[in-house]
């Protein structure tokens, strides 16, 4: 079986189960502000997970394209890619585990004809702190259905992650994990999950390659150990949870199922192989791109930037067949990111003609007779891939002329400034001009370079992660009492913590505030009441809101107006000051609003509270705060 036969199969399969089949939606989602691409088969479905009637029925299934930006630094290794696609059944308030968990059995080992004694399967450990119990019903149908292939299936509660690396499998077959590994919403686990968010604990197979354990994942071998025997190929997540406003969980009016299944990866263990990149459907552009280069895939130099280009290629494609097209921003900023990288990697193939456009036919070729939209928009994909091509490696030559500037300048060390403009405005990675540098005897200020480099990468992962404006999940009145809130509180921390703080991000909801700051610590408690309570009294006091338009450089050096990301803004900047009529400066911050105009108008949300305070990444420390109603 290919991976399209096993596609067809499993609709059948479904549509056998009484599902009504969907086609799959768009790569861009509609109507969902909250993420940039379609990432599960579930994200069009959260209406009517929620309650709403779907006018095709309680039974639905399809193969969803999904795109995960966040795993582009991923690719190159045998499994990860930023497209997929993901096969889905769903019960809208309808069937439940007694029947998901069979029919899913069933079709993986007596339609795709994988062998039981290599499916192992985890459930959910319970909470009591969540005050939900422990999936016994899960683990016992498991049991069932292990023992119609003549299989023992010992049931093992291994706890977390850890646990499982230091303790191992104890020989199981069925393992409960804590909620880290075995709950599922958009969101992730459930102290992350907003108010009004659903999730549910869920069930995951995972397919034993059999390949000896790397101790550089764990001392020992488990289900989630990442060392590559394990192959996670499906997850039903019974989504029956709501969260409250007070953080514990209500349950919905329906217990729902959200099946979802990489078709990559169960075509992967139908063959047998641990390596996506080995299926049919990448298999010509492999191919195609051997011959071009010279270079062989197995080859385990050049392994990674064949995995990479195959990928990069077919995520464009089937981005473009969606209408998304090359830009600075939003969705448009993640395809020229994946064509730009896709273009360095040819030229450590040696590939320096520009081809992308022709494996970009490979790809359309594989899946044309599947997908109209791909067949039907081959003309438009292919040019649209070799014109972005052209345009970066026109902006490559140029940047190699700068390049020779620079050298003229230099003496021994590049600045990491120059490294990083070579970088942002003519597309050279470090790596590149590393590599120019050393061949004229210099080097560079990587840690110059990394500084600026930095604080580009938050700001693009904010683009990337979320496509809020400016943070902001819509305008509402609350959301912008949100955002005057936060400036307020990063004035706040950078008084209690000091000047080194600067915001890192933000994404604000009419919900909560998220929002990242630069600094090593955790902050204790009395720091962040500290905060809390300037926020506060800045709201009690009333003050005015000003803003003003000034020249970016005059902001700039103006050391009392707080700002990150400057060299995104434009010439002319705004700057929002909160200010009392006595002169008193609270907070002056480079922003582009909305805000509300005096803070007390903030007051009738209730007290601003910090909630969370945890490490984002290194060097970033994230925080949490909402509006905590005032009993009258
Ligand atoms: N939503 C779940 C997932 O993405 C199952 O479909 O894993």
């Amino acid at each position: 079986m290919n991976t399209h036969d096993i596609r067809a199969r499993y609709l059948a399969f479904c549509k056998k189960n009484g599902h009504a089949l969907m086609p799959s939606a768009s790569l861009r989602p509609e109507n969902d502000p909250t993420t940039l691409f379609t990432s599960s088969g579930m994200q069009p479905l959260v209406p009517y997970l929620m309650g709403q009637k779907h006018s095709l029925g309680t039974r639905l299934a399809n193969s969803q394209r999904c795109f995960r930006a966040e795993d582009i630094d991923d690719v190159g290794d045998n499994r990860h890619t930023t497209f997929f696609e993901m096969l889905g059944n769903w019960s809208l308030g309808d069937y439940f585990k007694k029947e998901q968990l069979p029919w899913i059995f069933h079709f993986l080992v007596d339609e795709v004809g994988l062998d039981p004694s290599r499916l192992y399967v985890t459930c959910f450990s319970g909470d009591d702190t969540m005050d939900i119990p422990r999936d016994e019903e899960s683990a016992a149908i498991w049991k069932g259905l292990f023992a119609t292939k003549g299989i023992d299936a010992p049931i093992v509660d291994i706890g977390t992650e850890e646990d499982g690396a230091r303790n191992g499998m104890r020989n199981g077959r069925i393992f409960y994990y804590t909620a880290a590994k075995n709950w599922w919403s958009r969101a992730g686990v459930p102290e992350d999950m907003p108010t009004g968010e659903i999730g549910g604990p869920d069930s995951e197979i995972f397919y034993d390659f059999g390949t000896p354990h790397d101790s550089k994942y764990g001392q020992q071998c488990h289900p989630n150990c990442d060392c590559g025997r394990f192959m996670e190929i499906g997850n039903s997540v019974f989504i029956e949870y709501i969260k409250n406003d007070d953080g514990t969980f209500a349950r919905l009016s329906q217990r729902n199922v959200d099946f979802g299944g990489g078709l990559e990866r169960i075509a992967a263990a139908s063959i047998d192989t641990p390596d996506i990149f080995a299926l049919d459907i990448f298999a010509p552009m492999i191919a195609a791109l051997e011959k071009e280069s010279g270079k062989k895939y197995t080859d385990a130099s050049y392994v990674e930037a064949f995995r990479v280009i195959a990928d990069h290629v077919r995520g464009s494609v089937f981005m473009i067949a969606d209408g998304i097209m090359p830009s600075n921003k939003e969705q448009g900023y993640i395809l020229r990111k994946l064509l730009r990288r896709a273009v360095l990697y040819s030229d450590r193939l040696g590939i320096t003609r520009g081809r992308l456009g022709m494996l970009a036919e490979y790809s359309v070729r594989a899946y044309e007779d599947v997908f109209d939209d791909v067949r039907k928009k081959r003309e438009d994909i292919v040019s649209v891939i070799s014109e972005e091509e052209k345009k970066f490696r026109r902006a490559l030559t140029k940047g190699l002329k700068e390049f020779e500037k620079i050298v003229q300048r230099t003496e021994k060390e590049i600045s990491g400034h120059d490294a990083f403009i070579l970088f942002t405005t003519y597309g050279f990675p470090y790596e590149l001009t590393e590599e120019l540098a050393k061949e004229r005897g210099l080097t560079i200020h990587r840690k110059d370079f990394e500084k600026e480099f930095k604080e580009h990468q938050k700001l693009s992962q904010s683009a990337s992660e979320q496509k809020f404006k400016g943070g902001l999940a819509d305008h509402s009145a609350i959301t912008t009492a949100f955002h005057t809130a936060t400036h307020l509180m990063l004035a706040g921390l950078r008084k209690e913590l000091g000047s080194h703080v600067h915001q890192a991000g933000s994404n604000i909801t009419a919900e909560r505030t998220r929002f990242d700051f630069t600094h090593q610590e955790k902050v204790p408690r009395d720091v962040l009441d500290r905060v809390e309570r300037y926020v506060n009294d800045v709201i009690a006091a009333d003050a005015k809101v000003i803003v003003e338009e000034i020249d970016k450089d005059v902001a700039r050096a103006d050391e009392s107006i707080e700002g990150s990301f400057w060299h995104k803004y434009p010439e002319r900047v705004t700057v929002y000051t909160v200010r009392s009529d006595d002169g008193t400066v609270w907070s002056r911050e480079l922003c582009g609003g909305p805000h509300v105009t005096h803070t007390g108008e903030i007051a009738r949300y209730g007290r601003f509270a910090i909630t969370k305070e945890k490490s984002s990444s290194a060097g970033v420390r994230r925080v949490k705060a909402v509006f905590v109603p005032v009993q009258e």
